[in-house]
């Protein structure tokens, strides 16, 4: 057992794919009851069909501050309380356009996603949390938040951004007992990570007719120091530890989840 989950509800938002939906699946494996959300309804509610356990899906677009607060509503009505909030939701901005015409869209979208819908998930559940002295609130933010390597602009910024506003929360709400950590992925093969292949393809003529897990794979898998990638999986079981009673003394830490990524020169 990573950390028994049983009685507790959880929302994790972004949890229509990849990396939201291990950790969906990791803590209803837990025994927790699962709220799956996404802006795409249709993702979230295969993934809540597959699911064990009780669970519901919701449509939540976390840039949208009043739906949010309606589906933190609507889950306390449903299953009495929210116990975990897990903001996954996000995007990658294009790579290189850290200058050029689509600058300012690109910037505005990668923050209001990234960084207000983390604000806005966390306002909406803190103040229940904190009138039952109890929560757990984790954030998925990145290694590309830490590493001043190649550009990667306004995605970069952004995690930073969520790290930075994370430890500042778990400083904020310790008194309440609740505790907020932060998870950094490595190099995780899903939606995102085939995004990022297939714009590498088309900016190099070298890597035409490769399929776009291998170029994945080729990218990472020398600078990760256990050379493999992670799995969405390997995601879920920190955040399911992390969310349990098992780390009731962790709170205000990042977490890296990435083969030793972060070690690199
Ligand atoms: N895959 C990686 O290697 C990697 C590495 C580090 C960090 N991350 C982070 O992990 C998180 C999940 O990414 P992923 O790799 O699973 O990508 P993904 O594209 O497979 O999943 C992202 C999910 O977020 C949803 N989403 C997008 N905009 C949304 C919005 N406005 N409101 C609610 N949901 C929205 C998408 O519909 C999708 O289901 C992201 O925050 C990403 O930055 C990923």
């Amino acid at each position: 057992m990573l950390g028994d989950l049983t009685g507790k509800t959880a929302l994790v938002t972004g949890a229509g794919s990849g990396i939201g939906r291990g950790i969906a699946l990791m803590l209803a494996a837990q025994n927790a009851s699962v709220a799956v959300t996404d802006v795409d309804e249709a993702r979230a509610s295969e993934v809540a069909d597959e699911v064990p356990g009780t669970t519901m899906a919701r449509q939540l677009d976390v840039t949208d501050a009043a739906a949010a607060q309606r589906v933190v509503d609507s889950i306390v009505s449903t299953w009495g309380a929210l116990d975990i909030l897990v903001n996954n939701a996000g995007v990658g901005s294009a790579a290189n356009r850290t200058v050029g015409a689509d600058r300012e869209e690109d910037w505005d979208v990668t923050f209001a996603i990234n960084v207000k819908g983390t604000v806005h998930c966390c306002d909406a559940v803190i103040p229940h949390m904190r009138e039952r002295r109890s929560g757990k609130i984790i954030t998925i933010a990145s290694m590309a938040g830490h590493a001043g390597r190649r550009s990667t602009g306004a995605y970069a910024a952004s995690k930073a951004a969520v790290l930075r506003y994370s430890k500042g929360l778990a400083a904020t709400l310790a008194p309440d007992n609740i505790n907020v950590n932060v998870i950094c992925p490595g190099a995780v093969w899903t939606r995102f990570q085939e995004a990022g292949a297939l714009a590498r393809q088309k900016s190099d003529p070298s890597l035409a007719g490769q399929n776009t897990e291998q170029i994945f794979e080729a990218q990472y898998q020398s600078v990760i120091p256990l050379g493999r990638p992670q799995t969405p999986e390997d995601i879920g079981k920190m955040a399911a530890f992390l969310t349990s009673e098992d780390a009731c003394n962790v709170t205000g830490q990042c977490i890296h989840v990435d083969g030793g990524v972060i070690l690199r020169d």
